[in-house]
């Protein structure tokens, strides 16, 4: 989604600028701009496209300065062109934008009915003719963003300059993040940690209805009501390196190939003496999950898919009521919440906006308790949540998720497991359940080993326009999960079935031009899977199975490929790297666009 840097310096900071962008290209965009205070003007160039285009531009014209705004854009109003990108300018005052103003329709009419004249389509611009308007009746830049924000109805993180205040960036947030960095002479607003990472490690991240002004010596933040705040200063973990694609010729094979250490650095602290340590989860969670009747969990996207999987982990091992719904589905109907439900969010960024918006919702009913499995420490997700279980993937750049999935999976094992122990599981299936974590990296580079096999699997997929996934228990959400990774960045059409529902209906696809993915673990539907697959292969269909290798020998039909052997926790994880693999290959042999899908944004930070 789209992306924010701003800087105030005493040196020139373009190249800063455009670097800034080029970090947050993994977010997704359609287009790129940047505007320079100079002199007693503003100078702006915009470009459709990559930020290497927007570069191009910055050579042709040589734009450069001591302070700016930068913006990569990801097309809400109005459609992906250089008028529509950021920066939007109304007369010396100059606005970038994440996020959705809501009531940008009544505010264009009104300010238009005062003289602004718009040039594009979009919402933010009527945040630059409001500030500009504020700013003409007296206001400093400061006060004119305070009660330009005031109007505003929606989601924003926004940075605004002026040329009446040279060297000074203000920014504002709600509903949309966005960070402060510190440097020596220098201060840096931004949306992510990454744009900045070359140039600081120490970040305030800004809370809702926070404003910021920065100079190249000065920050200081104001509250929603505007008074002057402090806010901790944190020190990023991540390296500058954490976001280098390294050998890989795409992050999203590089983050594939992460999953044994991301797998085991999210286990690392948490099981001692093969028992998982509850505090993980919090001070408060042993009593919490003693009181704990059933679970809620909401995501979107990947994540949601490893909430189907926990559901199936929740109910079968802890014997507790769960559902698992899509964020946007949840946030609009009136749930209905028994006494002693725990709502569980699950999200890869913690900032996804449906995501968000369902958990604030959730404040309006009787929930025990809200806990996040998130990958992002400082974000909105997490700091809002009572009960937290951070994945530890590392930065995910590539749009498809990866390792965030697998390691999601591996945190709603461990509290499945713990909420399952809380409820007096069978002590003996608790420790396989341990145990089985304990061996996932090793199994999973076990699978990546595979990577050639599976290479050549691909050159079956490449003319294809559909393609079937099915799965079953706890691999039903795994198919989904393979058929959501093929059809983001393949463009293939995938769709993923639970295998018992095949011949209520999808079974008339099925012919010899139909691939169909199965995932076959060694459990108790086992031989329901394989007669579904005895459907298909009747009808022509062709099979592509990844089993485990207990029941691999058995299977005579279609291309068979050997998984680890596998019990009820670690199968999930295990079948899913195989299909991330596949799309992988399938993508690049299409020569798409792996890393940044067509349409797609990292961090889905507006509804
Ligand atoms: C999947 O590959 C996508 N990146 C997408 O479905 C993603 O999982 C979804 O947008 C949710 O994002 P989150 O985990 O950051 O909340």
């Amino acid at each position: 989604m789209c992306g924010i840097v701003g800087i105030s310096a005493q040196r020139n900071i373009i190249q800063h600028l455009i670097a800034g962008l080029a970090a947050l290209e993994y977010r997704g965009y359609d287009s790129a701009g940047v505007v320079m205070v100079a002199g007693d003007g503003i100078a702006r160039i915009r470009a459709k496209g990559k930020v290497r285009d927007l570069q191009a531009l910055q050579r042709e014209t040589g734009l450069d300065g001591h302070c700016g705004i930068a913006h990569t854009r990801w097309a809400t109003h109005g459609v992906p062109s250089e008028h529509n990108a950021h920066p939007h300018v109304s007369g010396p005052t100059s606005v970038v934008h994440n996020g959705i103003i809501e009531n940008h329709a009544v505010l264009r009419a009104r300010l238009q009915a005062e003289g602004f004249e718009f040039t594009s389509e979009t919402d933010t611009e009527v945040i630059a003719h409001l500030v500009e308007s504020h700013q003409r009746q007296g206001k400093d830049l400061l006060a004119a963003v305070q009660a330009a924000v005031a109007e505003l109805h929606g989601a924003y993180a926004i940075a605004v300059v002026s040329a009446r205040e040279p060297g000074v960036v203000v920014g504002a947030r709600y509903g949309a993040p966005l960070i402060a960095g510190l440097g020596e002479g220098e201060q840096y607003l931004a949306s992510d940690v990454h744009a900045l990472l070359p140039l600081t490690r120490r970040f305030i991240y800004l809370e809702e209805g926070d404003v910021v002004k920065i100079g190249h010596d000065a920050l200081d933040i104001f509250d929603a009501e505007g008074r002057p705040v402090r806010r901790e200063i944190r020190e990023s973990h991540f390296s500058a390196d954490a976001v280098d694609r390294g050998e890989y010729p795409h992050y999203m094979l590089k983050e594939i190939h992460e999953q044994p250490q991301a797998i085991a650095d999210t286990l690392e602290g948490r099981i001692a003496g093969g028992r998982i340590l509850t505090q993980i989860l919090g001070v408060e969670a042993e009593r919490l999950l003693a009181e704990t009747q059933s679970v809620h969990i909401i995501a979107c996207g990947t994540s949601y898919h490893a909430g189907l999987v926990a559901r199936y982990w929740i109910e079968q091992l802890a014997g507790v009521p769960c559902t698992a719904e899509i964020a946007s589905e949840y946030r609009y109907r009136n749930p209905v919440v028994r006494e002693g439900t725990l709502f569980l969010t699950i999200s890869q960024s913690g900032e996804t906006a449906d995501t968000l918006a369902a958990l604030k919702l959730s404040r309006q009913r009787p929930y025990l308790c809200r806990m996040a499995v998130c990958n992002v420490p400082e974000s909105s997700i997490v700091r809002e949540s009572e009960l937290v279980l951070m994945t530890r993937a590392g930065p995910e750049i590539g749009v498809a998720s990866t390792k965030a999935f697998s390691t999601q999976l591996v945190a709603l094992a461990l509290f499945a497991l713990e909420l399952a122990r809380a409820r007096g599981l069978d002590p003996a299936r608790y420790s396989d359940g341990v145990r089985q974590l304990e061996l996932l990296p090793g199994q999973v580079a076990q699978v990546l080993a595979l990577d050639p096999q599976i290479r050549r699997l691909a050159e079956a997929f490449v003319q294809k326009q559909h393609a079937l996934f099915l799965g079953r228990g706890t691999h039903w959400p795994v198919a989904m999960e393979g058929a959501l990774k093929l059809k983001e960045i393949s463009y293939i059409h995938a769709e993923a079935y639970a295998a018992g529902e095949l011949k209520h209906g999808p079974l008339a696809l099925v012919d010899a031009d139909m691939p169909v993915v199965a995932v076959m673990p060694n459990d108790a539907l086992l031989d329901k899977l394989k007669s579904n697959l005895e459907e298909v292969s009747a009808r022509g269909g062709q099979l592509y199975v990844f089993a485990d290798e207990d029941v691999a020998t058995g299977m005579d039909k279609g291309h068979v490929l050997t998984l680890p052997r596998a019990g009820e926790i670690a199968a999930p994880v295990i079948s899913t790297v195989p299909l991330q693999l596949l799309a992988y290959h399938v993508a690049v042999l299409r020569g798409t666009d792996v890393d940044q899908p067509r349409n797609l944004a990292k961090s889905v930070t507006v509804e």
